[in-house]
């Protein structure tokens, strides 16, 4: 059977549409080829990608040093499974636990299944630790979370779209506000059966919510109040993204639980991870979970070289920097464009409010003309545009995109 291969963008569209699911829709544009902080299409245009395949590609597009520890590794031994011990599992757990700070670290592959992973981890911890009469644990989450696409994750989200028709859900979750700290603290005190606090140190999906400052620092003493596990998912603001190594770093907050996925591997493959010290981590026995590539060479080779990319690169100190300039220039600009209501971020994790409503297709309509100019970006909800360059962009890039990104929004016209 012959292979298809599109010739255009608008025969590659066709083909997904056509012999795909319909469960993503992708602003216009076929690409074909990446390097550092650009993307090319078919037709050989080239963009500034300032999505990062959702933080994933922090350390920037086909990264040498990354591509060749997956070559080298995948030219050696890519999959063992669980069943036997490998050479590269051992070496890439010792290096991320030292580089995190946490005892043991359990390895999967999508940012979902470590979620699923650290939920799975907590309410065990609460029935064998923490004395929890069984299947009476709960979860504290937050209004507006994104942790992913499975059954369970869906269960605490509150949107619609992601939720309708998938019940019936699963149990045990207790929903509150972000970033209010009365409303955690309440619901601590609300019930004896509380395993553990989740949250994203930043709402990426939700659009780039911040919380107030020292929000974390105060969760976490909470939490630890009322002998409770804190989870930080930084599979979205982990790995630099937001200026730190970490997001919770910017408040020196050590979760009891990490969740990590995306940049870890630099985008070149699949890669999560769980954190935890001995104390949480060593009541998950033989048996208890797993995952058949979690752990496999490939991932270990790949995750060590991404993240010494990080510190080699200095890329936690380069998206500080590019951050501040930013929101500086775009907060002025705000000031005198009345389409950009305000711009909110913290590092290069970024969101522009564009002066809409929700439901209008503004936000949209501007993503097709900045592609246009040559660069791509996402809106996340409605009228909020998410900007998340790779790390590794130069100041000149930055200003660069500052101007399309200015000159596209003057020149805009529904
Ligand atoms: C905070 C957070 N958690 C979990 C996930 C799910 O990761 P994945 O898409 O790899 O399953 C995402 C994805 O965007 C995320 O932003």
């Amino acid at each position: 059977m012959a292979v298809l291969s599109p010739k255009t963008s608008t025969e590659a569209i066709e083909l997904e549409n056509k012999y795909g699911a319909h469960n993503y829709h992708p602003l216009p544009v076929v690409l074909n080829k990446g390097e550092g902080v650009y993307v090319w299409d078919i037709e050989g245009k080239k963009y500034y990608d300032f999505l990062s395949a959702y933080s994933a590609v922090n350390q920037g597009h086909c990264h040498p040093k990354i591509v060749n520890a997956m070559i080298s590794q995948a030219q050696t031994l890519s999959l063992t499974s669980r069943a036997f011990y490998n050479d590269m599992l051992g070496k890439y757990e010792k290096f991320a636990t030292e580089l995190f700070g946490f005892d043991k670290l359990l390895p999967m592959n999508t940012g979902a299944e470590a979620v699923e992973t650290a939920l799975k981890l907590s309410r065990k911890w609460a029935y064998e630790v923490k004395g929890i009469e069984e299947n009476k644990a709960e979860i504290i989450v937050c209004e507006n979370n994104f942790h992913g696409r499975t059954t369970t994750i869906i269960s605490f989200s509150n949107d619609p779209v992601a939720r309708k028709n998938f019940g019936p859900y699963t149990n045990g979750f207790i929903k509150i506000a972000y970033d209010n700290l009365q409303a955690l603290e309440e619901a601590l005190k609300s019930s004896k059966n509380i395993a553990a606090f989740l949250v994203e140190p930043i709402q990426g999906e939700a659009g780039v919510y911040v919380p107030s400052e020292g929000y974390l620092a105060a969760a976490k003493a909470l939490c630890k109040k009322h002998n409770v596990l804190f989870i930080a998912d930084e599979v979205q603001t982990g790995i630099a993204r937001t200026g730190r190594m970490l997001a919770v770093d910017h408040e020196e907050v050590k979760p009891d639980i990490l969740i990590l996925g995306k940049a870890l591997s630099g985008g070149a493959y699949p890669v999560s991870a769980v954190l935890a010290d001995d104390a949480v981590m060593n009541v998950i026995k033989p048996g208890n979970h797993g995952s058949t590539f979690g752990g496999n060479p490939i991932a270990a080779a790949v995750a060590i070289a991404a993240l010494e990319v990080v510190f080699d690169e200095k890329l936690a100190e380069n998206a500080e920097r590019l951050g501040i300039i930013f929101r500086e220039e775009l907060s002025a600009f705000a000031k005198e464009n009345e389409l950009v209501k305000s711009v909110r971020g913290k590092g290069l994790l970024n969101a522009v409010l564009i002066n809409d409503t929700e439901e209008s297709s503004t936000a949209w309509d501007i993503c097709i003309q900045l592609r246009d100019n040559g660069l791509l970006a996402k809106p996340t909800h409605g009228n909020i545009i998410r900007f998340a360059p790779p790390l590794v962009m130069t100041e000149a890039q930055l200003r660069d995109c500052i101007e399309i990104i200015k000159t596209t929004i003057k020149n805009f016209k529904s």
